[in-house]
């Protein structure tokens, strides 16, 4: 059985101009001890289905299809176990995260409060625990006295990675984590996560627009677009959809000046999800659209070495 599984997932936000299907019809899952990455332009969905992993979506959105963590239904959860399961079991680090640190509070209380809530560790035993935790990311105990405006972003960073391990959860969802920090503190904490989850056996789904945060830091990979994901495979495979290769030819390539200079990006935005386009949603931006692909949807099929991929030219090459 899969730590994580999503079966058929499907989530609208309901808004004054009607319905925005935000994710349409994923089906992933996460094994235990692996790291899925999950990469997309803005807008594709991806925290809207981080965000539905523990019920953190506003009340009135629509979700269809399954979550099961460990097997159990997430949408059945009692409010108790719900409560229980968030950090306990899987926690979730946000994209600019380090600014949720409550300003006013001691680094040392804020990691210690969900020990503390889960009754992981005693009140006697807790502060020991932070200063473990602290050692574990890289900081010094002492760490623990200060305030979150005395640390730069890299170390309030570390600190949200501190209180995502606190109550050693099974399932870390990491949602553009480094995304706010500079290049070389990104790899830093990159290097940092990739460590503790190999070696607490913790699985990871990490979310990312960037390709190239990802492509070191996980397994697989799977690629959404519109809501839908469009190709999964290993990471360390090449892609075959055309809009993945177009992801990964928009990064520049290290010590080629040439490629920053001239990335060979797409054109054109991802739809919006009200008004999505017909046939492969792809279609209006894809450079070898056929004729058919304005009006034939296909989905994701087998496109070897592990790989999936929906486009029709996939299809072809393997006819
Ligand atoms: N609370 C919301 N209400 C309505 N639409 C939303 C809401 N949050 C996100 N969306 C829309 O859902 C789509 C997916 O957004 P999001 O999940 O944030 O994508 P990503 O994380 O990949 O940038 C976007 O079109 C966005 O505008
Ligand atoms: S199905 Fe057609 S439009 Fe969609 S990605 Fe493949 S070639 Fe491009
Ligand atoms: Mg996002």
């Amino acid at each position: 059985m899969s730590l994580l599984e999503l079966d058929d997932l499907s989530i609208t936000y309901r808004i004054a101009s009607g319905e925005v299907p935000a994710v349409r019809g994923v089906s992933l899952s996460v094994e235990a001890g692996e790291a899925l990455g999950i990469v997309g332009e803005s807008g594709s969905g991806k925290s809207t289905l981080a965000m539905s992993l523990l019920r953190l979506l506003p009340k009135d959105t629509r979700i269809d299809g399954r979550i099961l963590l460990d097997g159990e239904d997430v949408a059945a959860m009692k409010w108790g176990r719900l409560r229980a399961v968030r950090w306990a079991e899987a926690s979730i680090i946000f994209q600019g995260a380090q600014h949720g640190l409550n300003p006013v509070q001691r680094i040392g209380e804020q990691i210690a409060e969900p020990l503390l809530v889960h009754r992981i560790a005693p009140p006697e035993k807790a502060r020991a625990r932070v200063a473990a935790l602290l050692e574990q990311v890289g900081l010094p105990a002492w760490r623990a006295r200060s305030y979150p405006h005395e640390l730069s972003g890299g170390q309030r960073q570390r600190v949200m990675i501190a209180m995502a391990l606190a109550c050693e959860p099974r399932l870390i969802v990491a949602d553009e984590p480094t995304t706010a920090l500079d290049l070389m503190v990104q790899a830093q904490v990159l290097t940092l996560i990739k460590e503790l989850i190999a070696s607490h056996g913790i699985s990871l789904l990490m979310i990312s627009h960037d390709l190239s945060v990802l492509a070191d830091t996980c397994d697989r990979l799977a690629v959404m677009y519109a809501g839908r994901v469009v190709e999964t495979g290993p990471s360390n495979g090449s892609f075959q959809h055309p809009y993945s290769k177009a992801l990964a030819a928009a990064f520049p390539t290290v010590g080629d000046p040439s490629s920053r200079l001239a990335p060979k990006g797409l054109g054109g935005d991802q739809p919006d999800p009200q008004q999505l386009p017909t046939g492969c949603v792809f279609h209006p931006r894809c450079p070898v659209a056929l004729d058919t692909c304005s009006t034939v949807d296909i989905e994701l099929r087998p496109a070897g070495d592990r790989r999936t991929a929906a486009c029709v030219l996939v299809l072809e090459e393997r006819c």
